[in-house]
């Protein structure tokens, strides 16, 4: 498959995918931050790796498993998505399984971009011998839940409360798809 995919998304910018590079460190950092910082979608409040940290797990990082994609517009990083050998690859059990979470950016969400991001991954799992894909979701995450349900993932399982924002306790749903 091609590593580095151009498109033009809704609002006629033209949108690269590509994998991070250890020079994205601090833009991945920022992203993940100004996503965080909303509260509502993932569940990091905030980067716990420094800039020189997450620039060595990048450079460290084993590609033939593991998926750290950039989404970029005019040389800025807007977005990312990481796929992760499930266990970090230490069972044999779930070897064959990929877990994998993505965002974007405020301004550029609803434009298609997550779409692209998701199938390329997908694409990715299969060429690397994937059998499963696994995500999971905030229950008020409706637009993260039908872009997974748009890829043909399916709703295996929910934790209840298993994630607390503020005073409010939020169920996670588990969605799988097999490869
Ligand atoms: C979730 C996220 C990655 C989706 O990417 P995106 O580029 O916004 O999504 P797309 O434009 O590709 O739309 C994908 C699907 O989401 C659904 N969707 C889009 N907007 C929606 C909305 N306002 N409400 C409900 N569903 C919506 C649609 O099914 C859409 O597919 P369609 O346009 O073919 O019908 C992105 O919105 C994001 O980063 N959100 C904040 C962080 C986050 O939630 N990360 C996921 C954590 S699990």
């Amino acid at each position: 498959m091609e590593t580095v995919v151009k498109f033009i998304c809704q609002n006629g910018q033209e949108v690269t995918l590509r994998p991070a590079a250890p020079e994205d460190a601090r833009q991945i950092i920022d992203t993940i931050n100004s996503v965080a910082q909303e509260r509502s979608y993932i569940l990091t409040d905030k980067f716990k790796k420094s800039e020189i940290e997450e620039r060595d797990y990048i450079a460290t990082l084993d590609t033939e498993k593991n998926l750290l994609l950039v989404a970029e517009v005019d040389g800025q990083v807007i977005g990312g998505l990481g796929a992760h050998q499930a266990s970090s690859g230490r069972h044999f059990k779930t070897a064959h399984v990929c877990e994998v979470g993505l965002h974007l950016i405020k301004p550029y969400r609803e434009q298609g971009i997550g779409s692209k991001m998701l199938e390329y991954a997908i694409e990715w799992a299969k060429a690397k011998g994937y059998k499963k894909l696994d995500a999971c979701i905030f229950t008020s995450n409706k637009r993260s839940l039908n872009l997974f349900r748009k890829f043909g993932f399916v709703v295996e399982g929910k934790r209840m409360k298993q994630f607390r924002i503020g005073n409010e306790y939020i169920d996670e749903v588990i969605m799988g798809k097999i490869l």
